[in-house]
């Protein structure tokens, strides 16, 4: 049984490729940002205290990450496997998963992009406070003007895809979770993927080096 983690600066297409590897494999995608963003929708206790920080593009804290991580993995239906996007975000981080759920086979894919290209996507992204579904009005446009082809909800710039945002995101990432990579090359069942070219291309290429194994973790396309 296996999980498989999405690394990657932000924008660089965790969310994209793990909705895609969760559509196939038919285990749940946890997305810290996504939950984080969820509870500040519903204004719940979390929600308040995490939305200034997200708003300033920092990271909220371990303690509070770490709770809605165990939380989410320890569902019946996680028992199967699951996809981390977003998560783990710093050696605190990949410290606490390891303890909390130590024997399963970990495979990490970390997405390479650029961060001028990083920037342009963001600037263009917009989102569905609904659904959730993930837009880019450059290369990803909904079928009607700013509507959600899901839910016909009104698309919406996330508060930290603002010029400035970006730039702090970008910082923390390479201060916090740059470090990741080294580490988890050491570890191994790494694969560093470019994530530049389409959609369909990069999905293909983790797809192919996943197969292997996929094959040896009782998953499979489908399930
Ligand atoms: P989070 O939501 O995880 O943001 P992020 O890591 O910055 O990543 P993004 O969601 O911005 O980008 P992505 O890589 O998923 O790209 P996407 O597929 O959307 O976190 C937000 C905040 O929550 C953090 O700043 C922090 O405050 C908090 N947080 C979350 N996790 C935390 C943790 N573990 N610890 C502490 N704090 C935490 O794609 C981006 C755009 O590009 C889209 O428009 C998409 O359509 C487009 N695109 C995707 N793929 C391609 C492609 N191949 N070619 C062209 N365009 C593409």
């Amino acid at each position: 049984m296996m999980r498989i983690i999405l690394l990657g600066p932000p924008g660089s297409g965790k969310g994209t490729q793990a909705s895609l590897l969760e559509e196939k494999l038919g285990v749940p995608k946890i997305a810290t940002g996504d939950l984080f963003r969820d509870a500040v929708r519903r204004r719940t206790p979390l929600g308040l205290k995490v939305k200034e920080i997200m708003e300033r593009g920092e990271l909220v804290s371990d303690g509070l990450t770490g709770q809605l991580i165990k939380e989410k993995i320890t569902q019946p239906e996680c028992h199967g496997g699951y996809i981390l996007d977003g998560f783990p975000r710093n050696l605190n981080q990949v410290k606490y998963l390891e303890m909390i759920d130590s024997s399963r086979l970990e495979v990490v894919i970390d997405l390479d992009v650029e961060e001028e290209e990083i920037i342009q996507r963001l600037s263009a992204r917009r989102v569905c406070p609904q659904c959730q579904a993930v837009y880019n009005i450059i290369l990803k446009p909904p079928k009607k003007d700013n509507k959600c082809d899901n839910c016909q909800a009104d698309l919406i710039t996330r508060d930290d895809d603002r010029p400035e945002v970006i730039r702090k995101r970008l910082q923390v990432y390479r201060r916090e979770t740059q470090p990741l990579i080294d580490y988890y090359q050491k570890k191994g069942n790494y694969k560093r993927i470019k994530g530049t070219r389409s959609v369909e291309e990069v999905f293909k290429e983790i797809w192919e080096w996943l197969s292997p194994y996929l094959a040896n973790s009782g998953l499979r396309a489908g399930k």
